[in-house]
């Protein structure tokens, strides 16, 4: 991370974590229904409650001033808000910003890839968690796996380095996919992220039995596809826990919140597609950042109300306590 100018100290929570990472929301639309995440039906906000591209500049530009240097892009799927690529090319001029992500289904890449590229995003996770197009539907409530497929070739195509493939482990659906999942990704040369299946569907299914656990999952590959060692943790912040081949042809990486909590390390912050800023994932409270995106507060301001917010963060999450409690929203809705 860059130096920070002495007037503008970087936000730390009470327990001393740096926050440097912003994951911003840019609608709760999607053109799929994956299961984990949506209801069959949903309502989505109006048009007018999300925030305008400007007003998720002039917010990127306060934070960046104050450390935080990398941003990831997520939604609902952020690819079906129009004109997503020059927004990204607007947040990639600011100051200090280093590094922006997206999370997307994949969808839509065919047609966007090549644009989000010279945009200048730095890296791509695509969700994928089946290569079977009946489980497909399934899982999404949509026939939508070729146009998923040919969205990864095209992000290939595009000159995107960082490809990352992410599966959500649900037990009793995943178990089948993973070896074919492990052997794509092992000869596209592109890493693969399984990532436990979290308390966040709208539905409310979520029980601690139907979480696959990492190390699971990573049993499977290991007897089955090539065993596995661990990779060197590079960047202590980053929730994955890296594997490599043995044979060196690939990593996998395991996000395991439910199974191994790595909140001690966490530097995230979120804003919603509406301006609700969120401290974690799991918040049940959020502070209002739109409210002051309109009403011609300063950016000091807005600043406060960011202090405030990651000032109250608790050290974890808490869901294998028996206190723990649901978020009122979904994964759509708070952006992943
Ligand atoms: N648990 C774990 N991961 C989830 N995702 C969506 N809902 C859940 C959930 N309940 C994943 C998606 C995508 C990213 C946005 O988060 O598959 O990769
Ligand atoms: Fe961070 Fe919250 Fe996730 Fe824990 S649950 S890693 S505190 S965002």
């Amino acid at each position: 991370m860059k130096s920070l100018r002495k007037n503008t100290p970087p936000i730390v929570d009470s327990f001393g974590r740096l926050h440097n990472n912003l994951r911003i929301g840019v609608t709760d639309r999607c053109n799929i229904r994956c299961t984990y995440c949506m209801p069959e039906k949903v309502t989505f906000l109006p048009r007018n409650a999300l925030l305008t591209f400007e007003e998720i500049h002039r917010f990127v530009s306060i934070l960046a001033a104050h450390g935080v240097d990398r941003l990831r892009l997520t939604g609902g799927e952020p690819l079906v808000r129009k004109g997503l690529s020059v927004l990204i090319a607007k947040l990639k001029s600011i100051a200090g910003i280093e590094d922006i992500a997206l999370t997307t289904n994949g969808i839509l890449l065919r047609d966007q890839a090549l644009e989000l590229k010279k945009a200048g995003l730095d890296r791509l996770n695509i969700s994928l968690d089946t290569l079977d197009r009946e489980r497909f539907k399934e899982v999404s409530r949509r026939d939508e796996l070729p146009r998923v497929l040919d969205g990864i070739d095209a992000a290939v195509e595009a000159g995107f380095e960082k490809i990352r493939l992410n599966t959500v482990s649900v037990a009793g659906v995943t178990e089948d996919e993973i070896i074919p999942l492990a052997r794509f990704a092992r000869d596209k040369r592109l890493e693969l992220r399984f990532i436990e299946f979290m308390p966040l569907d709208a539905d409310e299914n979520w029980r601690s039995s139907s979480v696959l656990s990492g190390e699971e999952v990573r049993r499977i590959i290991s007897d089955a596809v090539a065993p596995l060692v661990v990779a060197d943790r590079i960047n202590r912040s980053q929730p994955a826990r890296d594997y490599n081949y043995v044979d060196g042809n690939g990593t996998i990486g395991f996000i395991d919140p439910v199974s191994q909590p790595f909140c001690s390390d966490c530097n995230r912050m979120r804003i919603t597609s509406e301006g609700k800023f969120r401290n974690c994932l799991f918040s049940t409270v959020e502070w209002d950042i739109r409210e002051l995106l309109r009403n011609g507060s300063s950016d000091e301001k807005i600043l406060e109300r960011v202090r405030e917010c990651v000032g109250q963060k608790k050290a974890a999450h808490g869901i294998d306590s028996e206190h723990f409690e649901r978020p009122g929203k979904a994964m759509y809705q708070i952006g992943g």
